[in-house]
Parts: C-alpha cells; structure tokens; sequence
C-alpha cells in the first residue's frame, strides 16, 4: 500500500471543504485559530512517517493529553485508579455535570472532563502542582522523542480564567472527596497539559506505543505493558469522542481521542499511529474534518478494528 498516496489524495480530497465547522470559542485564545488549516501525519511501527497538509504545525492537543495523563496514572497508582473514575461511556458531552451527583462523584470515564480531572488529581498526588506540570511535560518529551515540545502559556491562561464549567465539577467532585487537592491546583495542571502544543507529526510520534504494544519503536523504549496499551486503546475506542464515540467506531472503527483544538490521535493496533488536526468542530466538539480524513483513511487502508 502506498501511504504517501493515501495522504495526499485525504488532503487533495478535502481542499474544498477547509475551513468546515466550528471554532471552539469558549477558550478565547483558541477561537483566533484559523479555520482552514488542515495536517495529517501517519508513523508506522516500523517508524515511517507519512505527512500531508500542515502536518508540521503546532496546535493545542487539549483532550489528547487525557490519554497521556491516564498512562501516567496508571504507571503510578495501577488499577485502584478504577476505584475513583469509572470505565464506561457516558453518551454525555465532555463537560457535562449531570451524572456525577447520581454517581456520587465518581465519573463515568478518564476521558470526559470530569474523569480527566481525578486522573490529574492523581498524577498531582505528592507533587506541587509545577512539578506535575514539569514531570508530564517531560513524559510527552519522552514519548515523541522530541525535546521541542511545549506548552502554550497563552492558552493555559485563557482557560484558567474561562474554565467555570471545570471549576464547578472539580468543586462539586472535591465536595464527594474525590479530589484530594485545593480545586486551583488541581485545575491548574489539568488546563496546562491541555495546553501542550502539538504538531501531527509530533503527536503520531506520542501516539506509537499504543500501536505497538506499549513499546515506542522509534526509541526502543517501553512505556506500558502491551495489555496496558490494549486496555487505553479500548477506553479510546468507548469512551474517546464523548457522545460521538458510537458514531466514531461506526464511521472510522479505530480507538481515538479527540480534543477541542480540533487534533485527533487514532491508533491502528500494530499499524501505525495516526494524527490529524482540523480546527473547525462538529456538534459534540471533534474535528469535523478530522473526522471525515479518518472515515477515509480507515476505509482506504482497511485498518478498522472491525475488519475490512
Ligand atoms: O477542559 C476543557 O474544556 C478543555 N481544556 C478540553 C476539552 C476538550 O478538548 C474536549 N474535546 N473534544
């Protein structure tokens, strides 16, 4: 199969409808992004990288770093982390409040924000909140074996100061005792490690231990387990674009996370890893256009989860 190709005529393909969906705007500093850009990037596990588009431009990851941190939780607190975040769909929107008090506190999934802030919580545990902030931006720096990456201040500022939806569901989980820290701390790592800024390549890069059975072969190094790899991707794959997930698996069939810069890392198990950036969303806050490349993708490559 030529993936060169296969990238290239995505991108060619998709030139007429740049600029689709929506902004998110509720994040000021990502409402100035410019709608139309478009990157694709595809690394193999035996390390090729495939590009087309803005491939190379940085962009904010924001939800994609739930997976990463809930790789760094489980590394640390194993599997009692399923004693404080649960591991089914919501069928909710990523932000939303209403299950949690039926719940007692304890969310649905490490992917909605809700989850996402406990696995912060704990990968905060024993930690000031910048050290946190530095160890996770060190794990990213490892995993995309590249020490360019950063996190974008500007944004993590203009989230902190228009997070109230966070604020209330980390008050309202710390009201459960389910938060161990002060709101602000634990807030305040969880709005940077969305703020990590990102190109597809770079993040293609990050994404390969969880194609490659937890052993990143572009350094060698081993990050999880391979079951620990398999059960992330299979979170990704319920639980990985909110409300959108059933229709993800049924468009795409590959695990994926998405995030409100309009970035999607899908993984295709012992294939490659795979990342798109769009900034334009649909209804339930993914890439639309993201989501459109990885339909085709999944159909031109045969690598759904679900056969061919
Ligand atoms: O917490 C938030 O609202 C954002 N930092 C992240 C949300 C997000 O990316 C949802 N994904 N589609």
């Amino acid at each position: 199969m030529d993936l060169q190709a296969v990238v290239d005529d995505i991108v060619r393909d998709l030139q007429p409808r740049l600029g689709e969906g929506k902004v998110a705007d509720y994040i000021p500093e990502l409402a100035r992004v410019d709608p139309k850009q478009f990157g694709l990037a595809i690394t193999t596990v035996d390390g090729t990288t495939y590009t087309a588009g803005d491939a190379d431009t940085s962009f904010s990851i924001q939800s994609i770093s739930k997976v990463f941190m809930l790789t760094l939780a489980l590394g640390k607190a194993g599997e009692s982390v399923w004693k404080r975040v649960g591991r089914e769909p919501s069928g909710s929107s990523f932000n939303s409040i209403v299950q949690l008090e039926h719940e007692h506190g304890i969310p649905r999934n490490p992917f909605i924000n809700a989850g996402a802030i406990v696995i912060t919580d704990m990968v905060l545990a024993g930690h000031k909140p910048r050290e946190a902030i530095g160890e996770f931006l060190r794990f990213m720096r490892f995993i995309a074996d590249d020490d360019s990456v950063t996190i974008d201040e500007k944004v993590a500022r203009s989230e902190q100061e228009t997070g109230f939806r966070n604020f209330a569901l980390a008050n309202f989980m710390r009201g459960f005792g389910n938060l161990q820290h002060p709101v602000e701390h634990t807030l305040g790592v969880y709005f940077h490690q969305c703020a990590l800024a990102m190109s597809c390549v770079q993040l293609s890069h990050a994404g390969l231990y969880l194609a490659n059975r937890g052993t990143n072969p572009l350094t060698g190094f081993s990050v999880v387990s391979p079951k620990r790899a398999r059960r992330i991707n299979a979170l990704m794959l319920t639980c990985g674009h909110y409300d959108g997930s059933g229709d993800f698996a049924y468009h795409v069939g590959l695990p994926g996370k998405s995030g409100v810069g309009g970035g999607i890392l899908a993984i295709a198990p012992g294939k490659a890893s795979i990342a798109v950036w769009s900034p334009g969303l649909n209804k339930v806050g993914n890439s639309a256009l993201g989501s459109v490349a990885l339909e085709m993708l999944a159909t031109r490559t045969g690598w759904s989860v679900f056969g061919t």
